[in-house]
């Protein structure tokens, strides 16, 4: 986390409040460049907007109330991108054991003329979940988009990312739009509507339950027009010790990532958790054909937040996350549920990973 994002306001980092306020659907969007490679951010301080905030938060406390309060204790993933949560999912991307980032960008690689030739050039880039926005930088030679629109929960990081690639493609207009597509999302009027090409690499989909990645496809469906597609990466089915491998790495960076939600949830909930007194869990579960991603208590203790608490005894786990692993013709199948036509696929040379262009039907 940088410095600057370690204001403080009693004991909530400012920055909290503003991610808040900020991954609220269409809440907010900045104009960045337009060929003139300047920024302008506007972080509007009226009365509306620190009511706004004010209800952001206290959805978020019941959200993770409700959630910490099953049987079953969880916290939603969403959680897991704060400042340092960003950073330490870049981070998780370089670590030996994380194929899918490298099994991805060789796919980028090896198919970049295959993939403009499928998509076109000079699309409306829409890039979800866009992070550092690398990932879609390597395909701005080839498809020269006419604008990049990135959208992702996390703002500020989104923000610094943008800021740098703008300078670096001075010449491609871009926009960026803190959204949380795990809700309903409306991309803002200054995006363009024609050939909208929308981005959803890293396997992202295979975080939602199928039911949920289903809806979250028909949303993707709605917002790229008739005369749009998508370009999506998933993961595929494969050995469990090369899955729980990749989820469970051996610098402790995952399991630092799935320790740090227990920091957010503080933040957020003004609760005690203790870092210390939990351990990082990932499993494949074959049935489901999915990565679980658990915190473990390893001791009995009791949580407390105002006006609540829940007591977990040595290994009561939270489940924090799920990574849904494919076949191609389960994914294609789906895609096609969601009001999308497949034309192209591709893998990588150990068929790690699998990419699809799938344009709107
Ligand atoms: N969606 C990717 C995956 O499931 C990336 C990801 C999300 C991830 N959360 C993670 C990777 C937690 C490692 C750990 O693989």
């Amino acid at each position: 986390m940088l410095p600057s994002n370690e204001v403080t306001l009693g004991r909530h980092s400012m920055r909290q409040y503003l991610w808040f306020w900020l991954s609220s659907p269409a809440r907010r969007t900045d104009f960045i460049g337009g060929g003139m490679n300047s920024m302008s951010v506007h972080l509007s301080e009226n009365r509306r907007d620190r009511e706004a905030f004010g209800s952001e938060i206290s959805q978020a406390r019941r959200e993770l109330v409700a959630g910490l309060s099953q049987k079953a204790a969880r916290i939603a993933p969403k959680y897991f991108y704060n400042g340092l949560g960003s950073r330490l999912f870049e981070a998780i991307c370089l670590t030996d054991e994380y194929y899918v980032t490298r099994a991805e960008a060789e796919i980028f690689a090896t198919h970049a003329g295959a993939i403009s030739a499928a998509a076109g050039t000079q699309p409306t880039l829409i890039d979800l979940g866009a992070g550092n926005g690398a990932k879609a930088a390597r395909l701005f030679s080839t498809l020269r988009p006419r604008q990049y629109v990135a959208v992702d929960i996390s703002v500020e990081f989104l923000e610094q990312a943008v800021g740098r690639l703008q300078a670096e493609y001075p010449h491609i207009p871009m926009l960026t739009v803190g959204a949380d597509f795990s809700e309903n999302f409306a991309l803002p009027g200054d995006v363009e509507t024609s050939r909208r090409l929308l981005f959803y690499p890293g396997s992202s989909i295979g975080n939602f339950t199928p039911l949920e990645a289903v809806q979250c496809l028909r949303r993707f469906r709605a917002a790229c027009g008739d005369d749009g597609a998508l370009l999506i990466g998933v993961d595929l089915v494969k050995a469990s010790p090369l899955l729980e491998a990749a989820y469970d790495d051996a610098l402790g960076i995952t399991a630092a990532f799935n320790l740090n939600v227990l920091r957010h949830v503080n933040a957020l909930l003004h609760s005690d958790f203790d870092v210390g007194h939990w351990r990082h869990r990932a499993h494949f579960n074959e049935d489901q054909s999915r990565i679980e991603m658990h915190l473990e208590a390893t001791k009995t203790q009791l949580v407390t937040w105002p006006g609540g608490a829940r007591h977990f005894v040595r290994g009561e786990r939270i489940h924090t996350e799920n990574s849904y692993k494919f076949t191609q013709r389960g994914f294609t199948t789906m895609l096609a549920q969601s009001g999308f036509e497949v034309t192209h696929c591709w893998t990588d040379a150990a068929q790690r990973f699998l990419v699809c262009y799938a344009r709107a039907q």
